[in-house]
């Protein structure tokens, strides 16, 4: 039995119902405009969806960015694309709990939902705290007496324990929405009791989080492989030893990546065949790609992609698997000339039939560009909460659910 309520636990019909969701959503920054209207949609769809079919009034709480950073924005247009999503009007107040944002409250009408402003507008949001000491904010304080129900969709941002996310389960009752709730079965799925075998394929950059997974799934029996590609596929070679060339080299000495390195080769140590490094490199020769097997490494290229023998090796792999988390690219994908790892893995595991898991901005933008959405078994919203999650880690906005206050049911 699931530890926190879900939305079959209330009859929310007239009830204003409080929901936290993640809309924060890429931004271009030249126009300020959203351009993925992926989390917007998730949570469209299901939640506020069904909130509002049942009558609920449903006021959403959500963020976008951080005060300074270039997506900071107001939250105006995500409440029309949720309009568009939803084809109702939705209101926005641009205010959070002030008075402006409590008249918009208190009007409300059954079956309407209401978006708040940018809760990051307020400056005591981003405190992490724990459940109480959020309880007692001006935020909760002004907010949580005019609703009946706090309903926390936001899975994507469960790994931060701010505010809004963790401070109304102590003082209303609370619900894990529609989002939260099929994320978290889908990941513990993939987590908890893998089909075997079962694969982790880590692309991308995040090294440090790539070898936290890998301890962490490979140490508690849950991965039978690691299939690494990307940066992280490069510093796992490195650190068996293996010298990339000195511009290689140095640009993961920039990244503060070579730090990792010996516990990469802790990691490999212990677990052997089971963490699989590229065979074979693709580099950028004057913005042509030339693949090199990796024993004539080193080189004076830039290394852009794994080489058609890695992603041959680790497509049996994958074709053999029963279950597949993927995270992160195998080169730089958006240009065109090294895009063949991360198409020729994405395809490989879109063609398996073992349960695929995706995650990661660029994961899920790369299989969207290779129409391969439908073929793949579940594509998390999140990025970092889905990392935190798949290290084992506690989320606070999880924990906060499980631990809500047993008020009386509305
Ligand atoms: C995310 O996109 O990972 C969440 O919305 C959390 O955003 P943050 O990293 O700015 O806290």
């Amino acid at each position: 039995m699931a530890k926190y309520k879900t939305l079959d636990d209330f009859q929310v019909k007239n009830k204003v119902v409080l929901v936290r969701v993640d809309f924060n959503s890429e931004i271009d920054p030249a126009t300020k405009k959203v351009t993925s209207d992926v989390r917007i949609r998730a949570h469209g769809e299901s939640t506020l969806k069904e909130l509002a079919e049942k009558g609920a009034k449903t006021v959403v709480l959500a963020h976008q960015g951080r005060k300074g950073d270039p997506d900071y924005t107001p939250l105006k247009e995500h409440a029309a694309i949720l309009g568009k999503i939803l084809k109702c009007p939705v209101k926005y107040v641009d205010d959070v709990f002030g008075d402006k944002a409590k008249a918009a409250i208190k009007t409300l009408q059954s079956g309407e939902i209401l978006v708040l402003g940018n809760v990051r507008g307020w400056d005591g949001e981003t405190k992490s705290s724990t459940p109480e000491q959020a309880s007692k904010t001006e935020l909760v304080q002004n907010l949580a007496p005019l609703a009946d129900l706090f309903v926390n969709d936001a899975f994507a941002a469960a790994h931060r324990g701010h505010v809004s996310m963790v401070g109304f389960t102590a003082v209303l009752p609370s619900a894990a929405g529609r989002v939260m709730e099929r994320e978290l079965k889908s990941l513990s799925k993939a987590l908890e009791k893998p089909e075997k075998p079962c694969v982790y394929v880590m692309g991308g950059a995040k090294a440090d989080d790539s070898l936290e997974i890998s301890k962490y799934v490979l140490g508690k029996g849950i991965a039978d492989y690691v299939l690494t590609g990307g940066v992280t596929g490069q510093l796992f070679l490195a650190a068996k030893g293996a010298d990339l060339g000195k511009g290689n080299m140095s640009y993961l000495a920039k990244k503060e990546l070579t730090g990792l390195i010996p516990g990469i080769k802790a990691l490999e140590e212990q677990f052997g065949d089971k963490v699989m490094v590229p065979v074979d490199f693709a580099l950028d020769v004057d913005g042509k790609r030339k693949e090199i097997p990796a024993s004539k490494l080193p080189t004076d290229y830039s290394m852009m992609d794994i080489g058609s023998k890695t992603v041959e090796t680790y497509a049996k792999i994958i074709l053999s698997a029963k279950s597949i988390v993927v995270s992160g690219p195998m080169g730089v994908y958006e240009n065109k000339e090294f895009n063949l790892g991360t198409k020729g893995i994405l395809t490989a595991i879109a063609n398996s039939k073992a349960f695929s898991l995706a995650g990661g901005g660029n994961t899920i933008a790369a299989i969207q560009e290779y129409g391969l959405t439908k073929k793949i078994g579940y594509i998390s919203t999140a990025g970092g909460a889905l990392i935190e999650f798949l290290m084992g880690k506690k989320l606070p906005g999880v924990a906060a659910l499980e631990t809500a206050v047993a008020t009386k049911k509305i």
